[in-house]
């Protein structure tokens, strides 16, 4: 049986997590493929909620088995933390595996993260400041710890002291500040973390395997979404891994052949968190009230969010570079009551018209939105469950979407909770 991939559309925070959790119940296990803890989902499940960062959102079912892959960097001691909040409120953490080749984050990769940050001074990214960048980093120069040295001492101890020799010099020389010390860090994550991640740490590629040989359905999560990719997002504003359909591929261990759907997730409007090029981006009392109704503060770090309209060239984009088979359209209810609701359809730069995404940054930075304005709604959707029962407003948004878009919308939600998902197109 092949595995569904879910993935973020826009700039990450579309619900994804909500989406997983419901399709989780469907599968035997959920793997989530890149990230770290720069993501954060919030799962609400009887009333309750989970906020979730690295483990993936399959956990909340007893017969599911999450796995974090080795595209993912993990930080042991907010895994550890992560494991001990679900603990405490009940929920099995026995079942998750974490892949024995899955990069692990250091303390010196957050020191960097922030410092570099500080070093670009007004250019800075915008980065959730946890780490992820110095981390891939460190993978992609071949000088990274991975979550297999927890279980070889000696290893983890001659690894790490062959990265601080030239960590230490960036420390100390470039930005001035103190060295890190290796005892110190060995002492934490040998001897606090590993005893405590041992029993989950295996062969990710292996367990997925045996599942899809058995016929079972598996989830591939991702985190941040398509315009965060490191390829295909707006660089150099982006996370440093690949969320992208693809990214299942590799940070997984699976081919294309394995996954046969890819659920590409989309706010009903667009945020983004932390600096970069954001055409639709309002900074009106329309913005405000998505913020205010949409609660778009960062889960992980608080930020507000910045809003804008939805824009369909970034859809057309992500249903080209992710081979979406449908789209999910999350938190469609913050918009009621708005007398209007515009789609981005094309984008303007120069006196040109862009109906696909311009590949080059300077014409993306120019330009600016063709909107279609549409008649808004009135009515409260968070009740609505079913397409039948959708004010006629509603309906021509969601088809306006799948026109613009060129892909069927599958799944629409319209609040927080498991029972607020209704089916477009049953
Ligand atoms: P980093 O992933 O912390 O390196 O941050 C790089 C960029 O990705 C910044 O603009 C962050 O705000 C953004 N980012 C990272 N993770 C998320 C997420 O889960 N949701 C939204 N934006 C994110």
């Amino acid at each position: 049986m092949p595995a569904t991939v879910v993935v973020g559309t826009q700039w990450g925070d579309e619900g994804k997590g909500k989406f997983t959790d419901l399709l989780a119940g469907d599968m035997s296990m959920v793997v989530r493929y890149q990230g770290g803890h720069n993501a954060g989902h919030t799962l609400v499940v009887a009333g309750e909620s989970f906020a979730l960062q690295l483990v993936p959102s399959g956990v909340l079912y007893e017969h599911v088995t999450p796995v974090i892959g080795n595209g993912v960097v993990v930080d042991p001691r907010v895994l550890i933390a992560e494991m001990d909040m679900l603990e405490s409120r009940g929920v099995s953490t026995e079942r998750l595996r974490l892949s024995g080749n899955a990069h692990l984050i250091l303390p010196y990769h957050q020191e960097l993260d922030a410092l570099y940050e500080r070093h670009l001074g007004k250019n800075k990214l915008g980065t959730t400041k946890r780490g992820i960048g110095p981390a891939y980093a460190d993978r992609s120069m071949r000088v990274g710890l991975r979550a297999q040295d927890l279980l070889d001492p000696r290893i983890f101890r001659k690894k790490l002291g062959a990265v601080l020799e030239h960590t230490n010099k960036v420390l100390t020389r470039v930005f001035n500040r103190l060295p890190v010390d290796a005892d110190e860090i060995a002492t934490e994550y040998l001897d606090v973390c590993a005893p405590r991640l041992t029993p989950h740490i295996a062969d990710a590629v292996a367990l997925v395997h045996s599942e899809l040989d058995a016929g079972h359905n598996i989830l591939m999560e991702g985190a941040q979404a398509t315009f965060l990719d490191l390829d295909h997002g707006t660089y150099p504003f982006v996370t440093s891994s690949n969320p992208v359909a693809g990214g299942a591929c590799t940070g997984a261990g699976i081919g294309p052949r394995d996954i046969n759907r890819v659920i590409g997730i989309a706010k009903a409007y667009v945020t983004r968190v932390g600096s970069g090029p954001f055409p639709t981006e309002l900074f009106d009392e329309v913005g405000d009230h998505l913020v205010e109704v949409g609660q778009e503060y960062g889960t992980n770090t608080g930020r507000r969010r910045r809003p804008g309209w939805l824009d369909a060239v970034m859809l057309r984009y992500a249903a080209r570079v992710n081979s979406l088979s449908e789209l999910a359209i999350t938190k469609l209810d913050i918009l009621d009551g708005l007398e209007t609701v515009k789609v981005c359809v094309a984008y303007e730069a120069e006196g040109e018209r862009h109906d696909q995404l311009p590949y080059h940054q300077s014409v993306l930075h120019k330009s600016t939105p063709v909107y279609e304005e549409l008649p808004g709604w009135k009515t409260d959707l968070s009740e609505v469950t079913e397409r039948s029962q959708l004010p006629a407003e509603a309906e021509d948004y969601l088809q306006f979407i799948e026109e613009q878009a060129g892909v069927p919308v599958g799944m629409v939600g319209v609040g927080p909770a498991r029972r607020q998902v209704f089916n477009f197109n049953a």
